[in-house]
């Protein structure tokens, strides 16, 4: 029994921090190396579980020692780990810059993450007993299908982000109840850059949407009501990696937890704003007092 599934991406985020991002061709002197276990659907788990959740992972670590790394971030944050497979060969990696406004490019080689083609035996049934799915786009796209194929079959909720940006079946998208994207993924799948417009279009392939809008906060819109903007917590973001995750990540709890959308969505915020304000991504997420507190 789980309340929250997640079918993802683990990656070990190799990150340097540099007052600017070389531009091509460029080389910059960068201040700081660090390795930060991540991966959109380990951010998501990790945030999950700190946040209260009840959470299980599904997907891939490599055989290397990134690998025993990020296994135990997610089981030191609470999470189950029984579905998550070793793959012999490398875990996925992150090769990011940070920049001194704290904003990020990311290069992601998929690594194990690859070899999550499908759901194996017995991830249906871990699916079947959660109330909500988690999903992001590290994993090949065939295995997000069948995780959302499989919630769809057991009236799971769904909950897709978007991310890294991509043209998306119409199927997958079908099956999704909540799409997360931020702005720029909304645009992508929407084809038009304005949040409400974009919203707009995309509530005809998906009953909610909420569009993150960075320090701008978050705008949800559904079939049924009118549409909400939340404001963002004023803070200063020394690194946003991980933040839609750990937005995601709070928002399905407050969601299980019956919380109205805008209180979950407030709550979720919270969230976010608390990680902006440290490095990394596993390692800037917030557990519950401190979110409960802010
Ligand atoms: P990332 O890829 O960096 O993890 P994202 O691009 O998926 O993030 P954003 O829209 O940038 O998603 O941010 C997600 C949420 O995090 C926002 O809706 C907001 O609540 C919070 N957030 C992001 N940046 C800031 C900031 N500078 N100050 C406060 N909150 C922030
Ligand atoms: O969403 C943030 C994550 O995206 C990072 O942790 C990195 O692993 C990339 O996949």
């Amino acid at each position: 029994m789980t309340g929250i599934a997640v079918l993802g991406s683990t990656n070990m985020d190799l990150v340097a921090y540099a007052a600017i991002a070389p531009k091509r061709g460029e080389t910059v002197t960068g201040r700081e190396f660090r390795t930060i276990p991540g991966g959109k659907g380990a951010n998501q788990a990790v945030a999950a579980a700190r946040a209260g959740g009840d959470v299980s992972m599904i997907g891939a670590v490599g055989s290397d020692e990134f690998g025993v790394r990020l296994r135990h971030t997610l089981e030191s944050s609470g999470v189950d780990t029984d579905l998550l497979h070793t793959a012999e060969g490398p875990s996925g990696t992150a090769h990011i810059v940070v920049d001194d406004e704290g904003g990020n490019s990311i290069v992601v080689i998929p690594g194990a993450n690859g070899t999550i083609t499908a759901l194996a035996p017995g991830e249906e049934a871990l699916i079947a007993t959660a109330d909500t799915l988690l999903l992001q786009l590290e994993l090949p796209l065939s295995a997000v299908l069948d995780g959302a194929r499989a919630a769809r079959r057991h009236g799971v909720r769904t909950v897709l982000t978007p991310a890294p940006a991509q043209p998306l079946p119409l199927e997958l998208l079908s099956a999704t109840d909540l799409l997360v994207p931020n702005e720029h993924e909304a645009a992508t799948l929407a084809g038009v850059a304005d949040p409400h417009r974009a919203a707009e279009t995309l509530l005809r392939q998906v009953p909610e949407v909420v569009i993150t809008l960075g320090s701008a906060g978050s705008l949800y819109a559904s079939r049924d009501t009118a549409p909400l903007t939340v404001p963002a917590p004023q803070v200063t973001a020394v690194d946003t990696t991980g933040a839609g995750d750990t937005f995601v990540g709070a928002l399905a709890v407050a969601l299980g937890e019956g919380k109205p959308i805008e209180q979950a969505l407030a709550w979720a915020s919270a969230a976010a704003a608390l990680c902006v304000q440290r490095p990394g991504a596993s390692t800037s997420m917030p557990y519950r007092p401190e979110i409960d507190a802010s």
